[in-house]
């Protein structure tokens, strides 16, 4: 979790990478690392999504690359198969948590509750992904459960914007917010990189502003 922490303190920022062929998302990360952001998140949710993983852990030797929308074990055993040095997953699942932490890699299980948080905090989880952030209680909400879960760092993903994006990472519990508005479907569709690069590039000038 070290490396990924490390970066995340100085980059909070998680772009989601969801492609249909790896040479795409090669690109889709190339632009986001051009714009400053190498914590990448491939989300297993194309049936290309294993080659994107494996072929972007390979090909982007600056980046440190992880698998999202990771829902069971044998997903998750191949994904770090792959080259996932993170494991994110929407909900909390033991098995999940279980195998990572056998690999010594970094899970991060979704959690939307108090109870969850603090299932997920009692098996040995340090970082915990708030989702859906916007749907479950925002920022407000975050700070309740920071208040009590006061040893466990959040990453709040769903329905993160510019727009709001400072709210969360105002939150001292908050390590870093995750989300697919870095990556548009549109823009990858039509082959506009540089968009890509031009978000990354906002989301950390409005992380630095709200962490000062
Ligand atoms: C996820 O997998 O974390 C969510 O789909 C991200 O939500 P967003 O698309 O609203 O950023």
């Amino acid at each position: 979790m070290n490396d990924l922490h490390q970066r995340l303190e100085r980059t909070p920022v998680v772009p989601l990478v969801q492609a249909s062929d790896a040479d795409t998302a090669n690109r889709i990360t190339g632009a986001l690392v051009k714009g400053g952001l190498t914590v990448i998140e491939v989300v297993l949710r194309t049936p290309a999504a294993l080659e994107c993983l494996e072929r972007v852990a390979a090909d982007n030797p600056g980046a440190l690359v992880g698998a999202g929308t990771v829902l069971d074990q044998q997903q998750c055993r191949a994904a770090i198969a792959a080259g996932a040095r993170f494991i994110v997953s929407p909900g909390l699942d033991e098995g999940v948590v279980a195998t990572a932490h056998e690999a010594g890699v970094a899970v991060l299980p979704g959690i939307a509750t108090a109870t969850e948080a603090q299932r997920a905090r009692n098996l040995g989880v340090s970082t915990v992904k708030f989702f859906p952030a916007s749907r479950a209680g925002g920022p407000g909400m975050l700070k309740a459960l920071a208040s009590v879960f006061s040893d466990l760092r959040f990453m709040p993903t769903g329905g993160i914007s510019p727009d709001n994006l400072a709210d969360y990472l105002a939150v001292p519990a908050v390590l870093a917010c995750g989300g697919s508005w870095l990556t548009p479907a549109s823009a990858v569709a039509e082959g506009r990189f540089d968009e890509i690069t031009g978000l990354a590039t906002e989301a950390l000038n409005l992380a630095a502003a709200a962490r000062g």
